[in-house]
């Protein structure tokens, strides 16, 4: 049997919304991880997608005048597109109206139906519209939800027994073998379990609400979007449809997600698993949220930033660096305009770009654009040799935990370590006395190396400046990380090929 495949997914995200910073956040946040974890050796699949049932869609198409199904076919590709220009490579894009997905939600259903998890009640209660969940009336003043938003229904419905599981569910976050990161979180949701636990009504009656999936044992209901829209992480990689698929993928190493959505996916989702006697994800990581002003970014709110305009004057890297090593995971951080443009200038174009393009230029001017040969084998200066060392050392584990702004802290230590370098020996200055030409071939090399080195442990989260900054080198990207990061990659005599600035200065704004 072959090794087990690392499965991260992403939430998929509402079809109506716009895609803004905080999409475009865990999205990146996913392939970053993705593309470390193939650095690292280990076959990965990449899932994310769009939520396409429920009120919101059916609204909404109704207002154009359109069917639901067309709305959503033209509205996906926004989503789609906006991967591609954020050089999201995803290893697969799950709409849940695809017949794919939709007949694992009714297996699911009539299995769960067959096995009598799923019954049969009356309800009557507030309906929060926009967020399509029912509210009691004690989260109506605690979180102080808009009553606008709420409409009275009393129904007939149907339930899943998920209260049966409350125990079952916190013996396997206790235990680790649901992690949830981090503790913060996962202490939240032990404290919510802890308040005891109802069953989740998994049914909207047809008359309501249409735009769903039909309910396998009553044609006159459809499925609660969340039944449905959860069970997107597994029907992709084959449940009950294709079990060596299944084997090879389940469980999800990581799903990610925003603490906005932590209960459906640490109750709800668990829950549903264990009455279908399907093995639990390894791990659930909430992060936290992107504010503008300190408060949180959302459409509904209008203060959404859209991840395009960054893109487009700055470009893709530039964002993904921003959004990458501004937020630590699980942390709240603040988006703005001066903190992206610090970023920009300073790490990347400052530490990074001009470093890169001194060590070329001195290459160019003092080695015949040629890597030199280093009179001590690894080259003379041995600080940012360590750092490099330091590097390759700690990045499994920062891998492990999805703590990307500690690798760009990391890589930006060994940068700074090289600028020092640049000032402490002022190389132009060593070019001038032949004797000391074996240490100026020593301190280029070093330079040269860090360079290199800093460029592959970034290209994960730079996937174009990265690669750019190893070809200016004369050097080829390499696959497995820990070869590539191994000091002493460079080799004496290749051709390096200064390009453009990496990181050029820029006046615009995006607006
Ligand atoms: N459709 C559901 C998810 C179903 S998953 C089975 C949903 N969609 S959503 O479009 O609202 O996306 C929510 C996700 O977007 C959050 O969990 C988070 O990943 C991301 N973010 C939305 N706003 C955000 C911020 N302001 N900051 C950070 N991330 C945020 O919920």
């Amino acid at each position: 049997m072959p090794p087990k495949i690392f499965y991260v997914t992403t939430p998929i995200y509402y079809v109506n919304d716009v895609p803004h910073i905080g999409h475009a956040y865990t999205t990146i946040l996913a392939d970053v991880l993705a593309r470390y974890r193939r650095g690292l050796g280990q076959e990965v699949f990449f899932l994310t997608g769009t939520d396409e049932h429920g009120q919101k869609a059916q609204d909404a198409a109704a207002k154009r005048g359109i069917s639901p199904q067309q709305h959503c076919d033209e509205l996906q590709q926004r989503f789609r597109d906006a991967w591609v220009r954020l050089n999201v490579r995803q290893d697969d894009f799950v709409r849940t109206t695809e017949p794919r997905h939709e007949r694992v939600v009714t297996a699911a259903l009539a299995d769960l139906w067959k096995k009598g998890e799923i019954y049969a009640g009356d309800y009557e209660g507030w309906y929060h519209v926009s967020d399509e969940v029912f509210v009691t009336e004690a989260e109506i003043e605690e979180k102080g939800i808009d009553r606008t938003n709420l409409k009275r229904v009393s129904e007939r419905n149907y339930f899943f027994k998920m209260g049966a599981y409350r125990e079952r569910l916190v013996a396997a976050i206790e235990s680790g073998r649901l992690k949830i990161v981090p503790t913060s979180r996962r202490n939240e949701v032990l404290g919510f379990l802890a308040k005891g636990l109802g069953d989740l009504c998994i049914s909207r009656p047809k008359s309501r609400l249409s735009w769903g999936i039909p309910l396998p044992f009553d044609a006159e209901y459809v499925t609660y979007v969340w039944f449905d829209a959860l069970l997107n992480y597994a029907s992709v990689p084959g449940l009950y449809f294709d079990a060596e698929r299944f084997a090879r993928t389940w469980p999800a190493d990581v799903h990610l997600m925003g603490k906005d959505i932590l209960t459906t996916h640490s109750v709800y989702w668990p829950t549903m698993l264990m009455a279908m006697g399907v093995e639990l994800p390894r791990s659930i990581l909430a992060h936290g949220w992107w504010t503008l002003a300190g408060v949180k970014m959302s459409k509904s709110l209008g203060n959404a930033i859209d991840p395009m305009g960054y893109a487009t004057t700055y470009g893709p890297d530039a964002l993904r660096w921003f959004l990458m090593r501004e937020m630590a995971v699980g942390q709240d951080a603040e988006f703005s305009d001066a903190r992206f443009c610090a970023r920009y200038d300073a790490d990347l174009g400052n530490e990074w770009g001009n470093l890169l393009s001194r060590t070329l230029t001195m290459i160019g001017k003092f080695s015949d654009g040629k890597v030199p040969e280093p009179e001590h084998e690894f080259g003379g200066p041995t600080e940012p040799r360590e750092l490099a060392g330091l590097l390759l050392t700690a990045l499994p584990g920062l891998v492990d935990e999805v703590a990307f702004h500690r690798i760009g802290e990391e890589v930006q230590n060994l940068l700074r370590a090289g600028n020092r370098l640049v000032d402490a020996t002022q190389p132009w200055k060593l070019a001038k006395d032949p004797a000391k030409a074996g240490v100026l071939r020593d301190v280029l090399y070093t330079l040269a190396e860090t360079c290199r080195i800093a460029a592959a442990a970034l290209s994960p989260i730079l996937p174009e400046k990265g690669p750019a900054a190893l070809r200016q080198l004369g050097s080829a990207p390499v696959a497995d990380l820990r070869l590539a990061l191994a000091w002493g990659g460079l080799v004496p005599g290749t051709v390096t090929a200064k390009g453009d600035v990496l990181f050029p200065r820029i006046e615009t704004k995006p607006s």
